[in-house]
């Protein structure tokens, strides 16, 4: 279903195929004749030109002359960038595969071809009937590179299905995909991977007293689900787990506060954190990375009925503190909030949160990258962001201040759910902070997780951002226990 990448040994002759190289004398006079190669260097030369193709008429032959960058991480952006345009060229040309000649890159740069070629080749067609000219031809990606070893292909086919079972998640409809659903969903991903997976239904969310989980369902037909993905491999080298949680609103209407305008359009992306919690486990059980990981996935639908919680209601939380509610709207912090708290039981060495939980994030930085926050996190946030830089899919840090607690003050309960006018995006992170005793990080995704045009190798659509970041950081601390 999902592009297959194939390790090759040698790619035949009338196989369409790209060849990478970094500078013209790298080309490859079997394929290329002195004519060719002469009409190359001087495009190259004169107008700066990179892309070649030649209609060998059984087949394509096509020239990339990569330019290198001074800093590796953008280097190996810019490579799947470039993928991503050949994704376009290829499904243009109607191949069904494409042998890629990447013996000129180091093994990173030619996995981040073939990673920006596989992800860009991604659609979601489900429900297209009509139009099926349009659908992409390319199945599989032949990868040539004798640095490349077999478990590498193996984990980046498996990260990219990952990453793009993400992006279906957040594609999919709320009139399909609603709390139950998405729980089901996520125990299929669990289970073909080999993970240990648990959900919680409505009467054991009610048993718990997941009050915030619960007041946000108040407006749903649908129940809510409390998802546990746990991946706990005998030859772990944490024996506390990090865990991560993923904000599940599989559609967000504001609740009473309704969103006006053209506020709720694509709402359905508001499960985004949820998506990228699944999918990373899924990546890290098919990797049987030797590291201890738990998912929690609070779900639920934020509507308006006649039994909506409403504005003025107190709700008393999961770890028993309490909440007067000032906007139905700010609901992404209610359901994680009793995620954090339940986190507690497991004494985490680290929590992290990624959630689409503040419009003012994404109006901060757009789809460009991850609002991130921390406390009492020790080196985590740093190795984060550089798996954030080696990814592409990077993070800033805005301020965790204490003063903008002051926001949240309320004058009958705890706290209110809702800051003032200034720094969204934090006092939100500030309420999460007040459930969490352990090492946190908060992601904000709301800018990357959908994106409304073609954003390169990241699609149209949901992007599975978090996926891919994740897994890297998972990969990375394996190492530094
Ligand atoms: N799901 C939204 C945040 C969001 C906005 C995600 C745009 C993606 C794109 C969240 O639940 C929300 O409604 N936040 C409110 C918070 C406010 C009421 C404090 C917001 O950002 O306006
Ligand atoms: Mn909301
Ligand atoms: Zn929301």
């Amino acid at each position: 279903m999902y592009t297959n990448i194939i390790k090759a040994k040698k790619i035949d002759q009338g196989i369409s195929s790209l060849y990478l190289v970094k500078s013209i004398d790298q080309i490859d006079s079997d394929i290329f004749s002195s004519d060719e190669r002469t009409f190359i260097e001087n495009e190259f030369k004169t107008n700066k030109k990179t892309t070649f193709s030649f209609n060998r008429f059984t087949h394509w032959d096509y020239i990339e002359i990569v330019k290198s960058k001074e800093n590796h991480f953008h280097f190996l952006e810019s490579l799947r960038v470039l993928a991503d345009s050949y994704a376009g060229i290829f499904n243009g040309a109607k191949l069904s595969s494409a042998g890629i000649h990447s013996e000129f890159l180091s093994a990173d740069e030619s996995l981040a071809f073939a990673e920006g070629l596989a992800l860009g080749n991604y659609q979601f067609n489900k429900y297209k009937t009509t139009e099926k000219e349009k659908f992409n031809t390319l199945q599989s990606i032949l990868l040539k590179n004798e640095l490349l070893k077999n478990a590498q292909i193996d984990e980046l086919n498996n990260l990219t299905e990952a990453t793009l079972t993400a992006r279906t998640l957040v594609n999919e409809p709320v009139n399909y995909l609603n709390a139950p659903q998405l729980a089901k969903e996520i125990e299929m991903m669990a289970k073909d991977a080999g993970a240990k997976v648990e959900v919680f239904g409505k009467s054991k969310i009610e048993a718990l007293k997941m009050g915030g989980l619960l007041a946000v369902n108040k407006g749903s037909i649908d129940p809510p689900t409390f998802t546990i993905v746990q991946w706990k491999p005998e030859n772990a080298v944490n024996q506390k787990p990090i865990i991560f949680v993923g904000k599940g609103v599989v559609y967000d209407t504001g609740g009473l506060n309704i969103k006006t305008g053209d506020f709720m359009n694509n709402m359905k992306s508001d499960m985004g954190g949820a998506a990228a919690v699944a999918g990373s486990l899924f990546a890290i059980a098919k990797a049987k990375l030797p590291l201890y990981v738990i998912g929690l996935v609070p779900a639920t639908d934020n509507r308006l009925n006649n039994n909506a919680y409403v504005t003025g209601d107190v709700i008393k939380m999961f770890n028993g503190m309490t909440v007067e509610v000032l906007n139905t709207d700010a609901e992404g912090r209610m359901i994680l909030a009793d995620a954090l708290a339940y986190a507690q039981k497991y004494e985490p060495e680290l929590v992290i949160d990624l959630a689409t939980l503040t419009g003012a994030a994404a109006r901060a930085i757009g789809k460009y990258g991850i609002v991130a926050m921390g406390s009492k996190n020790e080196d985590f946030l740093s190795d984060l962001k550089m798996s954030g830089e080696q990814t592409g899919e990077r993070l800033v840090e805005f301020p965790f201040w204490e003063e903008y607690e002051e926001q949240l003050k309320s004058d009958i309960a705890d706290m209110t759910n809702l800051g003032g006018a200034e720094g969204g995006a934090i006092t939100a992170g500030k309420f999460l902070e007040k459930f969490t005793k352990y090492p946190y990080i908060h992601l904000d995704i709301a800018g990357p997780a959908l994106v409304e045009k073609r954003f390169n190798y990241r699609g149209v659509g949901g992007t599975g951002v978090g996926v891919r970041l994740l897994f890297d950081f998972a990969k990375k601390q394996i190492a530094k226990h």
